[in-house]
């Protein structure tokens, strides 16, 4: 069985109750649930970190190289600065899914770049909570795809 690794940054653990009218209404374990769900339906586990720390996030993508066969992560305010969670994800060698709830392309300016994009295979970005099982799907057809 394929095992999928979902990161998640700073503040996303206030889903729900952070920005509703840019985020949603739903909670991060809502999304989590529908996700999870997801990729029971593609045949793959799927574990899940939240972590308000740049380092716990580089921790966990640098332990996924032993343990997980792709990533998907919303490193949140982390993505428009954090490069040490970009040269840890370019040491991964399986598909790396970037995902955010919100268009970036639509946000401020500072929003617009990314850190992750250059080692990202996918950008999934501005379809709110659906984005989580998009980026499952997205996952599971890069694997099969064969990507490693
Ligand atoms: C976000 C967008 C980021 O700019 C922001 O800092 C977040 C959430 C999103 O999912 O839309 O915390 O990654």
């Amino acid at each position: 069985m394929m095992r999928v690794l979902v990161l998640s940054g700073p503040n996303l653990n206030l889903l729900g109750e952070r920005e509703p009218e840019i985020y949603g209404t739903d909670t991060l374990d809502d999304h989590i649930a529908r996700a999870t769900r997801q990729a029971e339906s593609h045949a793959m586990s799927l574990d899940h970190l939240q972590s308000n720390s740049e380092g716990d996030l580089v921790t966990a993508i640098q332990n996924a190289r032993n343990t997980h066969d792709a990533i998907v992560i919303n490193a949140a305010a982390l993505t428009h600065y954090a490069w040490s969670i970009h040269d840890a994800l370019a040491t991964f060698d399986g598909p790396v899914v970037e995902l955010h709830i919100s268009d970036l392309k639509q946000r401020e300016e500072w929003r617009q770049f990314s850190v992750i994009e250059p080692v990202a295979d996918v950008c999934i970005a501005g379809y709110g909570g659906k984005g989580y099982e998009m980026a499952i799907d997205a996952v599971a057809e890069l694997l099969e795809a064969g990507h490693n």
